[in-house]
């Protein structure tokens, strides 16, 4: 059964005087979420792309959501992109786009659905925001931030440029608007080489990631003055834990995301983005695979993968926890929380991503 759009007065919005006309958006009526007969019927073929990692008991938690969802984003007209460390019920139930943050935003950008509900967290929101900003984009949860992004501000890059005139400043794409505003160019951990190397100097400003900026200084000749942030998530990860995986698993490949630290990506066999691993995976299929990262990035490749067997030593990334279901659901009903950026200020982090797509 599909939705109307009617507008109700239940709900924590009233509606317009008349004289304003019909909401845009109006509220949508909340779904019935019991378990039934027919929800477990209608989505009987999304649990069979999680039954690998999600026992049967859990589905019937999920499935009332991911129904209602489903149906919500079609009389909504939205699109929900979803990062790699969403959750499986997420990620492969409910995302119609799933990515790492370079396949994202280049996603968001192209999209033509009237509405975008990013799940991930707020910088990539953001950055669906700067790159289409005609569209509605929309994150479940405001409070999913990153402590990438939290660590520095637009003041803090203006300080930079005094301190280094005429070296340019390449922002990682994990910071706010603000600071995409005032540097020269974005990077993600897909394309951070290639991007400093597209300037054509000798020494560049890297930030907000001190390990991002180590791991790119070991591959390249160009100098690199880097900022002190750090991810939470990939900062507590250590060489000597991974030696001992690899000596209690032998044969196992190691794959770790380049916020690692220097030591971790050392006693790795590859580096890369999100995308990266899973592709690493999809096309080597090692016997056994150890993904140094945030849990649910197993979880999802584990479930579409069979014949390798996964090493899981993950740490959970707290933010991207915060996104839900049932947080999802509440988006799509009440049309929130809508990420909005002024427009002059979005112009300029434009084209800081922007350049950074051009680059390819
Ligand atoms: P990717 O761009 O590799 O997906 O990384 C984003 C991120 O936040 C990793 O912590
Ligand atoms: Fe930020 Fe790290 Fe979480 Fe990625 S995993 S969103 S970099 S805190």
């Amino acid at each position: 059964m599909g939705y109307n759009l009617t507008t109700t007065r239940a709900g924590l919005t009233p509606a317009p005087p008349a004289a304003l006309g019909a909401p845009l958006f109006p509220i949508l009526p909340r779904p019935n979420l019991d378990w039934t007969p027919e929800v477990e019927a209608a989505t009987a073929h999304l649990y069979a792309r999680v039954a690998k990692v999600m026992p049967p008991i859990e589905w019937p938690f999920h499935a009332p959501y991911v129904k209602a969802i489903n149906e919500l984003k079609k009389a909504r007209g939205a699109v929900i992109l979803a990062h790699n460390y969403q959750t499986p019920e997420i990620y492969h139930c409910v995302a119609d786009y799933v990515g790492d943050s370079l396949q994202l935003a280049k996603l968001a950008a192209a999209s033509d659905a009237a509405v975008i509900v990013q799940g991930g967290v707020h910088f990539m929101a953001e950055t669906s925001k700067i790159l289409n900003p005609a569209k509605t984009v929309l994150i479940p949860d405001s409070e999913a931030g990153c402590s990438l992004a939290a660590s520095i501000d637009g003041a803090d890059v203006r300080a930079l440029r005094k301190q280094y005139p005429g070296v340019p400043i390449v922002a990682y794409v994990n910071t706010s608007a603000e600071v995409k505003a005032e540097v020269d160019i974005c990077c993600t951990s897909s394309n951070a080489v290639k991007i400093v190397e597209s300037l054509g100097v000798d020494k560049v400003i890297m930030v907000p990631d001190r390990y991002l900026a180590q791991n790119v200084a070991a591959q390249t000749s160009v100098k690199i003055i880097a900022w002190h942030g750090a991810c939470e998530v990939h900062e507590r990860f250590t060489a000597e834990e991974i030696e001992s995986y690899r000596a209690d698993h032998p044969g196992v490949k190691i794959l770790a995301h380049p916020e690692c630290p220097r030591e971790v990506i050392e006693v790795s066999d590859f580096a890369g983005s999100t995308a990266a691993m899973i592709d690493y995976v999809r096309n080597r299929k090692p016997t056994r695979a150890l993904l140094v990262t945030e849990c649910s990035m197993a979880d999802n490749v584990a479930a579409e993968t069979t014949g390798v067997e996964f090493i899981r030593p993950c740490n959970f990334c707290p933010h991207m926890k915060r996104i839900t279901l049932p947080k999802i659901l509440d988006s799509l009903i009440y049309m929130r929380e809508e990420v909005t950026i002024d427009p002059a200020l979005a112009d300029r982090a434009r084209a800081s991503v922007q350049r950074m797509i051009d680059v390819g």
